[in-house]
């Protein structure tokens, strides 16, 4: 199986931001003892951003995204680099940067990636004092899944969750799903569903949810899981359309008897499950909750990126008027 990385395609040589610079990746060096490479001691987020018809970009739910990422900083003790228009400027230089560079097209979806790590510092496990944190962003195009995919579904294989309990941090220590990752494409499976002692957790990219009987359900938010920023969504989405939501634990017999399994991530918005451990979910086809859910998720992004763009008419209505 070929493994496609939806956040970085390392055959371009995309404009990047490292530290207080617009580099080439190319170019981007940090020094071996930065804490990211040492000890994994950092936070990152990857935020969707699909063009609007005003020949802008949206950072879809941004402002959660950015919340997620001062909630990770604050949980590490690292201090913000930048509040909100600070950091919403930057993602724009840099998407400006490759836009100018040709790497990216207009009208092309794109990932970005942040990245903050403790800094730079002599090796020694607990904090250093008065050290710069790291600030690395790229933008990359982003590859959705293909009517293909959501029309015929996903196979998922399962696996005991043997991360450490602090799964709600979106930390770049990312071994323990790295390791499930790589147990799904050695098994031809889009990804691996964890259970902690006979409980659903997450995928190893994913939050996971399940149909029952009409009703749609998902582990609730702990320091088991990470808490997607289309965990909130899909909550809103359900109500929109009627679909009734619990939150609640998930024992793996359930799951295994569940009418539907989704996925939902940045990268993959939402994607029926239709096959677990070689065995079909519900009919083995994708089923009328997914169907309702990734509609509403297209409403929900054509609607952001009509409010987008009537900010931006709106800006440039102020500027020309001032
Ligand atoms: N990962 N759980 C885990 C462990 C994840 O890594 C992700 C996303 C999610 C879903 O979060 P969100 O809805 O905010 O994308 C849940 C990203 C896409 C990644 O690591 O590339």
């Amino acid at each position: 199986m070929t493994a496609v990385s939806a956040v970085s395609d390392v055959s371009s040589n995309p404009i990047v931001f490292l530290n207080d610079e617009l580099v080439p990746l190319s170019e981007a060096r940090v020094p071996v003892l930065d804490r990211g490479f040492i000890f994994g001691d950092g936070i990152y987020e990857v935020a969707p951003l699909y063009p609007h018809a005003g020949g802008g970009r949206t950072a879809f739910r941004f402002r959660q995204h950015l919340a997620r990422l001062a909630r990770s900083l604050d949980k590490i003790g690292i201090a913000n680099p930048f509040d909100d228009a600070g950091w919403r400027e930057l993602i724009d230089r840099v998407v400006a940067a490759n836009e100018a560079d040709a790497g990216l097209s207009a009208n092309q979806d794109a990932i970005a990636y942040i990245q903050v790590t403790r800094g730079v510092a002599k090796r020694g496990h607990a904090f250093p004092a008065g050290i710069k944190p790291t600030v690395f962003v790229m933008v990359s195009p982003l590859h959705l899944p293909g009517e293909a995919q959501r029309a015929q579904g996903v196979r998922c294989v399962t696996a005991e969750d043997r991360r450490w309990l602090n799964c709600d941090i979106k930390s770049v220590s990312l071994l323990g799903n790295v390791l499930m990752a790589q147990y799904a494409a050695e098994n031809d499976a889009f990804e691996t569903i964890q259970f902690r002692d006979g409980v659903l957790t997450e995928g190893s990219s994913s939050n996971v949810w399940m149909v029952k009987d009409g009703a749609l359900y998902a582990p609730p938010r702990s320091n088991k899981i990470l808490e997607g920023i289309r965990y909130g969504l899909i909550e809103e989405l359900a109500s929109e359309c009627g679909i009734r939501f619990e939150a609640r634990e998930i024992a793996e017999a359930e799951l295994r008897d569940a009418d539907e399994i989704v996925v939902s991530s940045a990268t993959k918005e939402v994607l029926p499950v239709t096959q677990l451990d070689g065995r079909p979910v519900g009919t083995g086809k994708p089923g009328a909750v997914f169907a309702a859910l990734y509609a509403a998720y297209q409403r929900a992004k054509a609607k952001e990126a009509q409010e987008a763009q009537q900010g931006l008419e709106n800006e440039s209505r102020e500027r020309i008027t001032a």
